[in-house]
């Protein structure tokens, strides 16, 4: 058995994938803005992923913006028939790289067209709804004319299934009344768990939960309990970091990011990684102490 296999697999709209993926971020240049440094190395990042099995692919066009779609169409395509792509919209950038809101109905539409394209697709597999209502963190507000632009896009086919980015418990259950939701992708790591109930609730509807900066993001999760755990296992905090949210219900998908294909082969290694008894009440020591990662 290859070593992403261990990790297992979850339905992911009406495609089985496996419970560790990428995340295509990283991809873009510096602050998720411009071309990288060496776009060969980022398309040799997807080719990589690919072949160590992942199958759920998560970007959006508003990296770089458009490039990581870019690179993933010229890196990827024709895709391999079991690959699930989870993009995102309601977001665009300006000129200096800031992010903004873009969720009227128009925004919407008009970045579903540009997804197509830019990845090269007659339908998109996920597209997740990102809410912009505060661009730091999950805030209250009616998402509803938002998601129901995204069911319309559904029925005519553009979008196969419908996910939802940085929301709240309350704006997954208005979006379920009207259409099916596919997936909740909001941050949560070791350190910062705020969604255990929202996990919790979706993992008994079988719907999955996608945890972003499972690694901390663009401060990478540091503490001397991680450490201490990785160097007991012989393991990498990273691995230790990837392997908690694995063990921590079967609904959570990963999508680590990297731009380095040693960091990726390592990352999916994680899949390997048992986490005794002693290690989880450590690691989970961190989330309760909260301030000690970042
Ligand atoms: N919905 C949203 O609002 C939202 C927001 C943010 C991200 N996302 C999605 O979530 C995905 C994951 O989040 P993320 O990429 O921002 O953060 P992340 O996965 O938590 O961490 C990525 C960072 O960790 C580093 N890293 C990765 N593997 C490493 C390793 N083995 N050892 C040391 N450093 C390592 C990467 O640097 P290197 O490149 O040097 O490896 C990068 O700086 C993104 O790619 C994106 O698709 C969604």
């Amino acid at each position: 058995m290859s070593s992403i296999d261990q990790a297992g697999t979850h339905l992911l709209g009406d495609s089985t994938v496996r419970r560790l993926g990428y995340g295509a971020m990283q991809l873009a240049g510096p602050g998720v803005f411009g071309l990288p440094k060496d776009p060969d190395a980022a398309r040799a990042v997807l080719r990589e992923a690919i072949a160590l099995g992942v199958n759920h692919i998560d970007t959006s066009d508003f990296y770089g913006p458009h490039i990581t779609n870019q690179l993933i169409r010229e890196a990827l395509h024709p895709y391999p028939d079991d690959l699930v792509i989870v993009t995102k919209i309601g977001a665009r950038r300006d000129a200096q790289g800031g992010w903004l809101r873009a969720d009227s109905a128009d925004e919407l539409r008009q970045a579903v067209h540009d997804n197509l394209r830019n990845l090269g697709l007659e339908s998109l597999d996920v597209v997740n709804l990102r809410s912009m209502l505060d661009v730091h963190g999950p805030a209250e507000g009616s998402l509803e004319e938002q998601v129901t632009v995204l069911a319309q896009l559904r029925q005519e086919g553009l979008i196969r299934h419908v996910g939802l980015s940085n929301v709240t418990m309350t704006q997954v259950e208005q979006a379920r009344r009207i259409v099916p939701v596919a997936c909740v992708q909001n941050m949560y790591n070791l350190a910062h768990r705020g969604d255990d109930e929202l996990i919790d609730t979706l993992a008994r509807d079988g719907i999955p939960y996608v945890p972003f900066f499972p690694l901390g993001g663009f401060t990478r999760l540091q503490s001397d309990a991680l450490s201490s755990v990785a160097a007991n296992l012989d393991a990498t905090p990273m691995q230790v970091a990837i392997a908690w949210l694995l063990q921590r219900s079967p609904n959570v998908l990963l999508i680590p990011g990297t731009s380095s294909v040693t960091h990726l082969r390592e990352n999916l290694k994680a899949a390997d990684l048992a986490l005794p008894k002693d290690a989880l009440t450590l690691l989970d020591g961190i989330g309760q102490q909260g301030a000690s990662a970042h």
